[in-house]
């Protein structure tokens, strides 16, 4: 039986201190291990956890100083690790097969794991990712990436936020301090037992990807985590708090509404930033749709609320347990120096003139080899498969075409969305983003610079599910 929600107070994942600094390197540790979570009062589940935590710590980098993160692998399973949003080098940036192996030395003779037998750059028991952080202020995330097993390594624990500060962001006078507060949002299954719940073909992880039928359109779970609680609450001040938004599910979307919303307030939630940083203006809205990856970050004025009342976090496209996410309990009147200025940033805005050539791509439902997959103009992934080679520094833009819901994500660079089918692009495709949620049938067309690093790097859908079942093309910036 599920437990009754908002009986456990929201917490933040704790800010990982860095083993060493010099003088504009900051160097973390982290090891991924089996652990423990306590997700249920008195139920151990067993976890993969960054550190041992569900979710992982969260490392903080300011812009200018490079971090660099060395991860020992003391999992069962090889491991990759991606930072979503990251402008990094590709030998950095964990490529699908490039692997650590298990530091116990237990799969140093099984390459195999490495699709279809090719294996990457592996390292054997820990690798150091290094990240310059030269790019805008942001809520990124880190997470695995592991060919073919992206999906239950994830849903078993394997993410963490990584948020990149900046001078422009600190002069602006958000909500700071105990009022920025992150929300990883993720919806996960259990047994009886307590244990994750995970429909895989292989319950080793280690040769058969996939998910049993009828899952193949991505894994949902009944119940709603946030920073790996149930249904937690959160006690605030009457006054204003940023909210990180991101949505960690491997396959369901979220629709985000305040209940009750304010008393003569229709957009009560004031995005402030999106997936790449802070928008150019804030832009009220009645609800924040997320899909997997995405992140929105809003600023939210409790003092709308009085103290004692409680406001719930909801998700519209839900039902039952995964309609709810989270309460909101406002405790006291407190002095609120926070503003949200009508001016946050400047965004470069790409020109279609400067575009040097447009792309076709096409996310769709096809059978691979015999079994249901997700291909991308017809094709399933191949490290040998080259969707775009665009020079280093050519604009280009994307045409991206679905057939079901898909969110795209494309590695290293942020985008811009031009057009949704004939129309203007929707009310969460402002600013710069890195994700984009495609719904069935549905049509964008988005433009980015290919430039920061040379070399090959993924684009997927970020549906885990869709990912580990060949949704994703390389493009190689040359
Ligand atoms: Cu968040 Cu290629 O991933
Ligand atoms: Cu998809």
């Amino acid at each position: 039986d599920l437990p009754p929600p908002f009986r456990r107070p929201l917490t933040q994942p704790p800010v990982l201190a860095p083993v060493e600094s010099t003088g504009d390197t900051d160097v973390y540790e982290i090891t991924q291990r089996e652990a423990t979570a306590e997700f249920f009062e008195g139920v151990q589940t067993p976890i993969w956890g960054y550190d041992g935590i569900f979710p992982g710590p969260t490392i903080v980098s300011p812009r200018g100083r490079t971090t660099v993160v060395r991860h020992r692998n003391e999992l069962p399973v090889p491991s990759v690790v991606h930072l979503h949003g990251g402008r990094v080098a590709p030998e950095h940036d964990g490529y699908p097969t490039d692997l650590i192996l298990p530091a116990d030395g237990s799969l140093d003779d099984h390459h195999g794991t490495g699709h279809g037998g090719h294996a990457g750059d592996v390292t054997h028991g820990s690798r150091s990712y290094e990240y310059p952080i030269d790019q805008r202020a942001a809520t990124l995330w880190y997470h695995d990436h592991r060919m073919d097993f992206t999906a239950p390594a994830v849903w078993r624990g394997l993410a963490g936020l990584h948020l990149v500060t900046d001078e422009e962001e600190r002069a602006l006078p958000l909500p700071d301090g105990d009022r920025d507060l992150a929300l990883v949002i993720m919806d996960r299954a259990f047994d009886e037992d307590g244990a994750l719940r995970y429909p895989s073909r292989d319950p080793e992880l280690l040769e058969t990807p996939g998910v049993t039928a009828p899952y193949e359109a991505g894994v949902l779970g009944d119940v709603i985590l946030v920073n790996g609680t149930p249904w937690p609450y959160q006690e605030v001040d009457a006054v204003r708090y940023r909210l990180r938004l991101l949505n960690g599910c491997n396959a369901r979307r979220l629709r985000l509404r305040l209940d009750p919303a304010p008393d003569g307030v229709d957009e009560p939630l004031v995005q402030i930033a999106s997936d790449g940083g802070l928008l150019e203006r804030p832009r009220a809205h009645p609800h924040i749709d997320l899909a997997s990856a995405e992140r929105q970050e809003v600023v939210v004025d409790f003092s709308r609320y009085g103290p004692g009342q409680t406001v719930r976090l909801v998700n519209d496209f839900g039902s039952g347990t995964t309609a709810d996410v989270m309460e909101f309990r406002v405790v006291r009147e407190a002095r609120d120096e926070s503003e949200v200025p009508e001016r946050l940033s400047e965004i470069e805005r790409l020109d279609p003139a400067d575009a040097v050539r447009e792309r076709d791509m096409v996310f769709q439902s096809n059978a691979v080899d015999g079994q249901h997959g997700w291909t991308i103009n017809g094709d399933p992934f191949s490290v040998d498969r080259v969707h775009a080679a665009p020079n280093h520094g050519d604009i280009e833009i994307w045409n991206l075409y679905t057939d079901f819901h898909h969110p795209i994500h494309l590695h290293l660079v942020h985008f811009q969305v031009l057009k949704r089918g004939s129309r203007e692009p929707g009310r969460f495709d402002g600013g710069w983003k890195d994700t984009l949620d495609l719904g069935p049938a549905e049509q964008a067309r988005i433009i980015t610079r290919f430039d920061g690093y040379r070399g090959k790097y993924v684009f997927h859908c970020h549906n885990l599910e869709h990912e580990d079942m060949m949704m994703m093309g390389n493009f190689e910036v040359r």
